[in-house]
């Protein structure tokens, strides 16, 4: 029976293999070309010192898709044909883009030369930054060879297309910081807490991979404490959660009926908000509802200053509150829709339940509770999946890798995870909630959730 298996993996494997992959590669990217030339734009060009017209929207869902298909073909194109040798070379040296991600945004290069686009020599560069320019030049080219800036002439320097998205306006920056620097400590600690025996087996927050650092001092519980202490990298954060939304395309959820089927007037809880990313753009877009920001005090206090710069109006006009709260003590009640995004992922399943159990008792039969998470596609390899035709296979998935790595740094950050639907379904039940409506929005999904019968939760137990 085996070697039936084996001989069918291996009649599909080879050039059959590579011609069908060949074939996704020109779709897919015919595809999105075609999501490009329908504004009238044309296709960029990886040089382009300009944004394109889609580069600030992040919301096309059909374009995801066709990236989806694109990085998981030409990924499965390399990994197959290149030597093993030189694929592992490749990945173990990685890290070194992050680092020369972090020094161009740490340095504000791109704000630097937005001042000059036809290009500034390095021994500018590095008087304004007091950076060597031998280092720093170095650390450019790496980036460069990625699409990332341009070197126009030998040793002078411009933006580009994707060197612009790192400028300090853009909250993305925020996000390569985020993911670059506070969180790769943990990362880099990564081993050692799986061996320590205090850390190893604990799924506490208090002994993520990120605490390993604060190991000899008893002064944060986690990460969230840390960050109390910290109203810089707060702030940072919050941002970096904005600019997080933009990379996956979460603002899509948007598009999601439910918004546009409800009453004038609906109230909506944004429970654990941040500073609203995702809110703000829903008063924008629908200016008739009534929304309410929760989280931790400290980040009401910047979600305000938020508003009242960003969208002074909804304020003044009293379309928005401020609530600080503990959602693991108690959520308010007598809202039409709870909304939570990113949350549940941030918690292991005991506490997930208790927030999900917390809003529970404040829904009634008509509340609805809206979930925005990733949901984890299973990669067991089964026969179906072998197959590289199979777009339903999870390596052509929007953000499949970037999902991978958010759960691993879950884990780095707080000892969280990401989870697939059954979970999710199953949380839901341990929190007397059924799931009664699952959107697709490329990278993230929403989960829409309804008390349940009694009755049922006994039996589903
Ligand atoms: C991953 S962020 C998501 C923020 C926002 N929902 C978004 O999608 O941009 C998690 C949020 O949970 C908040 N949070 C953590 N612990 C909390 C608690 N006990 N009560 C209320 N909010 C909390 C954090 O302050 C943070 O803003």
């Amino acid at each position: 029976m085996a070697t039936i298996r084996e001989d069918n993996f291996k009649s599909k494997t080879g050039r059959h293999e590579i011609e069908a992959l060949l074939s996704l590669i020109s779709s897919s990217a015919r595809d999105a070309m075609n999501e490009y030339e329908s504004t009238g734009k044309g296709v960029p060009h990886v040089g382009s010192s300009e944004l394109h017209e889609l580069d600030s929207v992040y919301d096309i869902l059909p374009l995801k898709r066709a990236i989806g298909i694109l990085e998981g073909a030409c990924q499965r194109l390399c990994t197959t044909l290149a030597p093993p040798a030189h694929v592992i070379g490749n990945r173990m040296a990685m890290s070194f883009e992050p680092a020369c991600l972090r020094v161009s945004v740490r340095a504000c290069i791109a704000d630097i030369l937005s001042e000059f686009p036809s290009g500034m020599h390095i021994n500018e560069l590095s008087l304004r930054t007091c950076i060597d320019a031998e280092k720093l030049s170095r650390t450019l080219r790496l980036l460069v060879l990625k699409g990332c800036f341009r070197e126009v002439s030998t040793n002078v320097f411009a933006n580009n297309r994707l060197s612009l998205t790192l400028l300090s306006s853009n909250p993305i920056s925020a996000s390569v910081r985020l993911f670059t620097e506070g969180l790769n400590r943990g990362v880099a600690n990564f081993y050692e807490t799986l061996t320590d025996p205090e850390f190893a087996y604990s799924h506490e927050p208090s002994k993520a991979p990120f605490m390993y650092d604060f190991k000899e001092t008893t002064e944060h519980s986690d990460m969230w404490e840390v960050l109390k202490s910290q109203p810089k990298s707060r702030e940072s954060f919050n941002r970096a959660m904005m600019g997080w939304s933009n990379i996956t395309g979460a603002i899509s959820a948007l598009r999601c009926p439910v918004w546009s089927d409800l009453p004038n007037h609906a109230s909506i809880c944004d429970v654990g908000s941040g500073i609203g990313g995702f809110t703000i753009r829903l008063a924008r877009q629908y200016p008739s509802l009534k929304l309410t920001l929760c989280d931790l005090p400290p980040v009401m206090a910047q979600a305000q200053t938020f508003w009242n710069a960003d969208y002074p109006e909804a304020v003044q006009q009293k379309r928005v509150d401020f609530i600080p709260i503990n959602f693991f003590e108690k959520i308010i009640g007598g809202y039409d829709v709870y909304y939570m995004r990113h949350i549940i992922h941030d918690w292991q399943d005991p506490q997930a339940v208790m927030i999900l159990s917390n809003i529970r008792k404040v829904m009634t039969t008509g509340t609805r509770l809206l979930v925005q998470e990733y949901i984890l596609p299973q990669l067991v390899e089964d026969a179906a999946n072998r197959s590289v035709l199979n777009l339903s296979n999870p390596v052509y998935q929007p953000g499949s890798s970037k999902l991978y790595n958010l759960d691993l740094m879950m884990l780095v950050a707080l000892n969280a995870k990401e989870r697939a639907l059954n979970e999710y379904v199953n949380l839901g039940v341990m929190a007397g909630l059924r799931l009664e409506k699952h959107w697709e929005f490329a990278e993230t999904s929403l989960l829409e959730f309804r008390i349940m019968d009694p009755k049922s939760q006994i039996s589903a137990l």
